[in-house]
């Protein structure tokens, strides 16, 4: 471990009120909803994550390249957006030629505080022989994350532990030559060594673990940067479907100005704009083949898809810090009469935010274009929300400051929805093969 402890930022929001968090609880988190997506994946990402910080300890990583390279760890397959590139990352003899490593980069490269970590990403399946920067005695942050990556698809739990440690221990040694950075396999077997490391891979709290052991780890983040951050994770899961890419940018736009406009203090208006950014979050672990599915869902579908604001909640509220974000962010398909999802919570389980996230949500989805459709004329939506304050399901003050304002939040809305369409068409032009 790094350990002289950092003091936690604090993060000024708007001058007024402060949100502390860390965003490396935040991360790994994050890399634990990424795995929910597949039974296959099983934690793959928190594992990853977990055999990079033994290995970077091992080697006495500088804690700026320790950090980086636990964020590139936490959401390195991030690139692989299909089921299909998902499971195929789990294949022991991957080609290095792999999209989902450069697509996964180009991602990451999108916030600038991840451009040491974008790097990483982007090289993580590149055999040590064919690393652009030769021979290096000192190993880089990616060389660490290529062989912790081919430890955790190795891992498995049907074996006794002793056993499967003894395959993975062969299988990484009778590696073709020249696979791995001999200075990281030297730092494997120290850990391959100790029963505690194998034992920790299989810990049901694993996560918590983690989160405890990265917390020193520095990642300097001020103010705004937690709100640029939710933006950021905005994109990751925007993007995995072309129908969906700029919802959330247009969801954290009306939520906030819904805020403004109903006099949240400076800070909660941040909170809310993040918690639009974050909303879906939840749909990293819903397969894609569910989200993009043409046609109507199944009843099995219908539930999967239904179960994306409970992932929201389950990884926001693993961050300390985060409570009102959470449940703004998670609360979104509920209603007051009790009719929404994932809890059937009614009027009283549900505070001003959580109402404003639900009509910003509506608002965003009726209104923005989808390839499929146009948006809906705004005298429609209008409609739309009245129809349901009628019948008790939205906010009827919520609605009715929208709809007072609704010409200058759609505006606000759309040039969101440009600036993110913009990144999308950027980032797919920087990954088209
Ligand atoms: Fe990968
Ligand atoms: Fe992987
Ligand atoms: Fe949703």
């Amino acid at each position: 471990m790094c350990n002289v402890p950092l003091p936690v930022p604090a993060l000024p929001l708007d001058g007024n009120d402060v949100l502390q968090i860390h965003p490396m609880e935040f991360l790994m988190a994050v890399s634990r909803t990424l795995d929910l997506f597949h039974p296959k994946l099983v934690d793959h990402h928190l594992k990853v994550t977990a055999i990079s910080h033994s290995l970077a300890e091992n080697l006495s990583l500088d804690a700026t390249s320790h950090t980086a390279l636990l964020v590139a760890a936490a959401l390195h397959d991030v690139g692989a957006l299909s089921e299909q590139e998902r499971l195929a990352a789990l294949s022991f003899d991957l080609a290095d030629s792999d999209s989902h490593a450069l697509a996964g980069g180009e991602l990451l490269a999108l916030f600038p505080l991840f451009v040491e970590p974008a790097a990483i990403v982007r090289d993580h399946h590149r055999p040590f022989d064919g690393a652009s920067d030769g021979v290096p005695s000192v190993p880089g942050a990616a060389h660490i994350l290529a062989l912790a990556d081919r430890i955790a698809i190795l891992l498995d739990n049907t074996l006794s532990l002793a056993e499967n440690a003894r395959d993975i221990r062969r299988a990484i040694d009778e590696s073709a030559p020249g696979r791995f950075h001999p200075t990281v396999l030297d730092a494997f077997h120290l850990s391959a060594e100790d029963r505690r490391f194998w034992r920790m891979l299989r810990s049901p709290s694993l996560l918590e673990d983690l989160q405890s052991e990265v917390r020193p780890l520095p990642l300097a983040f001020e103010g705004a940067n937690v709100v640029a951050m939710g933006q950021f994770f905005s994109h990751i899961v925007d993007f995995q479907s072309p129908f969906t890419a700029t919802h959330s940018a247009g969801v954290a736009s009306v939520a906030e100005r819904l805020s403004t406009l109903m006099d949240f203090p400076a800070g909660d208006r941040s909170l809310m704009r993040t918690a639009g950014f974050l909303h879906d979050l939840g749909k990293l672990a819903i397969p894609e083949h569910i989200i993009e599915k043409p046609g109507a869902l199944t009843q099995a579908e219908i539930s999967v898809m239904r179960s994306h604001p409970t992932h929201t909640r389950t990884c926001l509220s693993a961050v300390g810090g985060f409570e009102k974000v959470t449940a703004w962010a998670a609360n979104h398909h509920e209603r007051l009469d009790g009719s929404g999802y994932p809890n059937g919570y009614t009027a009283t389980d549900l505070d001003l935010g959580s109402r404003v996230m639900a009509v910003a949500d509506i608002f965003t989805a009726c209104a923005e274009e989808r390839p499929y459709r146009s948006g809906l004329p705004l005298e429609r939506v209008s409609g739309i929300l009245d129809d349901l304050v009628s019948h008790k399901k939205l906010d009827g003050d919520v609605v009715a400051t929208l709809v007072e304002h609704m010409d200058s939040v759609d505006i606000d809305r759309r040039t969101a929805q440009a600036e993110a369409s913009r990144t999308y068409e950027t980032f797919r032009a920087r990954t088209a093969t």
